[in-house]
């Protein structure tokens, strides 16, 4: 069989007889108690994988190879911020995530509880994220590029017990304090507020005291050698809730479970990165999006391999910085985005070429559209296969791939190639009609969802359902993205059909910006829209319209606002304030118009327009960038 026969023989039985496939994939991990059943989808569109069965992620991920591989490195903490280095074993991330396990019972988290890790990227934040799974406490990470509002919003929606953040951050030299985001944040909170352990990096120039607080040096010191028995939870049990964007400008929790969670992460290991125990993986990503949590955290750990904890920029001393890390601890698979490999190719393949590659078998990039002519690029400057893997915050590992660990199918450049296990994919055009090859249309996935997937919204299973499943045709999983497959079934992906921004492989929402916006107290009404950017494939123009007997604002004064409420990735790269915005006659921004005219295209016959002088008002604008 050739690699491509390979593949579909493995996907036809992971959609045909999925039950079987899945429980093999079960054995990847441990199980305290077996299952009852591989999966339980009784209750539509909820799927509970591996229900009856007991397990804990931080035994699979710690405890397990402490015994078989105790000196081996589990973490490389590279910073070129503080310019440090350290190396991490099982042994010794086993001691840790004890140490702090025992702590959080100490604050009183117990099983369920919810800890939210506000943290910048650093080996505690995984010691963290372990130790809360350990004990079945539920974390939420919220990305440290995230402010107040971002902030507010989300400990609002987790209600946690705890808060685990540090003094400061840094990025490209410069401090950035968490402390006075997180005073401002649990200001504007309605929820009790949560206790705060701090972990004092000695960074934060200025001191920014928070009532009650808890030092972690020294309160971690009283736990010096404690150990906690890991405790088996459920498989359905809730590991992890993780903030994204959507329509509304409310963030969704997606939910993640225990048992499918680990399954997913390890077959996808084995299947698509193609990483064996020992190996060294790399994703260069930020434990705050969904990217890190997988593959910087999980799957590596899960499976015996090493991880490099990168805090820094790509380019910063140099932009061979990831290379030399490459070379330097033999990495085998590295992850990232393509906003990051375009940023290198503006340097030159030089950098590439300076250092010793034998290592690296393969180059992963997911997050946004990677474009013909940087894959092209990539590849060649690297001499390895380069695998365009397309996924989602909500399904936690990739959708459409191609398969380093079973052997690669050709690759085709702008193309994340074909399904992985377990995702039965539909085509669909505006009325509900499924499309074959060569037609763009709505992607969509016909459940229950693999393993893995989000169990549901945190809180709220109707809006899981009112968001995912109610399109045109009932009970289909929407992706929210355009897409059109060859006929060969090779998959390339067209852009959201929503609100939905990528900027630099960051996930935002035009209503979040907005309502940002908003909160100035001269702004009337907002719009936003991503434009598309050669370098970060897209970015954000906003549009402003003022209360009438307002003082007038500056442009980078709300510029501002935006970052200090969500944080600088959603800071507007252009931002006008303009007399009026186009809407239609019942009131609705009608943004695709907006959007279609900032980036120089033409807006199309507007039926419902109330005033068509309006689309004027936004070509000013734009001629005035
Ligand atoms: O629009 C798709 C785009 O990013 C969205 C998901 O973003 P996020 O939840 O942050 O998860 C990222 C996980 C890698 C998708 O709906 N997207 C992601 N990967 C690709 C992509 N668009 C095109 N090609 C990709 N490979």
């Amino acid at each position: 069989m050739n690699n491509q026969e390979r593949y579909e023989t493995m996907y036809r039985r992971s959609i045909d007889d999925r039950e079987a496939f899945w429980r093999e994939q079960a054995e990847l991990i441990h199980w305290h108690k077996p299952f009852d059943r591989v999966l339980d989808y009784d209750n539509p569109p909820f799927a509970q994988w591996f229900p009856g069965g007991l397990t804990n992620i931080c035994y699979n991920a710690v405890d397990r190879h402490r015994e078989e591989r105790g000196d081996q490195t589990a973490i490389i903490w590279v910073s070129t911020e503080v310019e440090q280095r350290l190396e991490v074993s099982y042994r010794e991330l086993y001691r840790q995530v004890n140490e702090m396990a025992s702590l959080l019972l100490e604050l009183g988290i117990v099983s369920g509880d919810r800890v939210l890790i506000y943290l910048p990227m650093i080996p505690e934040a995984i010691v963290a994220m372990l130790a809360c799974v350990r004990i079945g406490a539920v974390h939420s990470v919220v990305f440290g590029g995230f402010a107040a509002l971002a902030l507010a919003s989300r400990i609002d929606d987790a209600s946690p017990k705890l808060i685990i953040t540090a003094d400061a951050g840094m990025r490209g030299g410069k401090v950035t304090p968490y402390k006075p985001l997180l005073v401002e944040g649990l200001a504007a909170i309605a929820v009790e507020r949560p206790q705060v352990l701090v972990i004092d990096r000695g960074l934060a120039t200025t001191p920014c005291p928070i009532a009650g607080e808890i030092d972690f040096a020294s309160a971690i010191a009283r736990h010096a050698g404690r150990e906690v028995a890991p405790e088996w939870v459920e498989s359905s049990h809730p590991s992890y809730i993780l903030y994204t964007s959507g329509t509304t400008g409310r963030p969704k929790g997606a939910q993640r479970d225990t048992g499918g969670h680990m399954v997913a992460m390890r077959q996808s290991m084995q299947w698509i990165y193609g990483v064996q125990p020992g190996e060294v993986m790399f994703a260069g990503s930020d434990i705050g999006w969904v990217v890190g949590h997988s593959y910087i955290v999980y799957a590596p750990l899960l499976t015996g391999a090493t991880t490099i904890l990168y805090e820094g920029l790509p380019i910063r001393p140099d932009p061979g910085i990831w290379w030399s890390l490459v070379a330097d601890y033999r990495v085998s698979c590295l992850f990232t985005s393509p906003t990051a490999i375009r940023l290198l190719k503006k340097t030159g393949a030089d950098w590439i070429h300076a250092h010793d590659l034998s290592s690296l078998r393969t180059l992963f990039l997911a997050g946004e559209p990677l474009d013909k002519e940087t894959h092209r690029w990539v590849t060649e400057a690297l001499g390895i296969p380069v695998v365009d893997n397309y996924w989602q915050t909500e399904t936690g590992w990739p959708i459409l791939t191609n398969f380093a660990g079973l052997g690669l199918m050709e690759l085709k450049f702008g193309s994340p190639t074909k399904p992985a296990f377990g995702y039965d994919m539909v085509l669909l055009d505006e009325s509900g009609a499924e499309l074959g090859p060569n037609t763009k249309g709505s992607l969509m996935i016909r459940p229950p969802l693999p393993p893995g997937c989000m169990s549901t919204i945190w809180g709220d299973d109707a809006r899981f359902v009112q968001t995912y499943f109610s399109s045109a045709r009932q009970m289909l999983y929407a992706t929210f993205d355009y897409a059109i497959y060859d006929d060969d079934g090779y998959y390339f992906i067209m852009g959201r059909n929503d609100d939905v921004i990528n900027v630099a492989g960051h996930r935002l929402g035009t209503r979040e910006v907005e309502e940002a916006l908003c909160t100035h107290p001269a702004v009337a009404e907002a719009a936003a829209v991503g434009i598309q950017d050669d370098l970060k494939g897209q970015e954000i123009e906003a549009f402003v319209v003022l209360m009438s007997h307002a003082a007038i604002p500056s442009e980078d004064e709300l510029k501002a606002v935006v970052a200090r409420q969500i944080g600088g990735i959603a800071k507007p790269k252009f931002l006008h304030v303009v007399p009026g915005l186009p809407k239609t006659r019942s009131g609705k921004v009608i943004r695709r118009a907006i959007l279609a005219i900032a980036e120089g295209r033409d807006p199309g016959e507007l039926p419902t327009i109330e005033d068509a002088k309006m689309l004027d008002v936004i070509r000013d604008a734009v001629q005035h960038r």
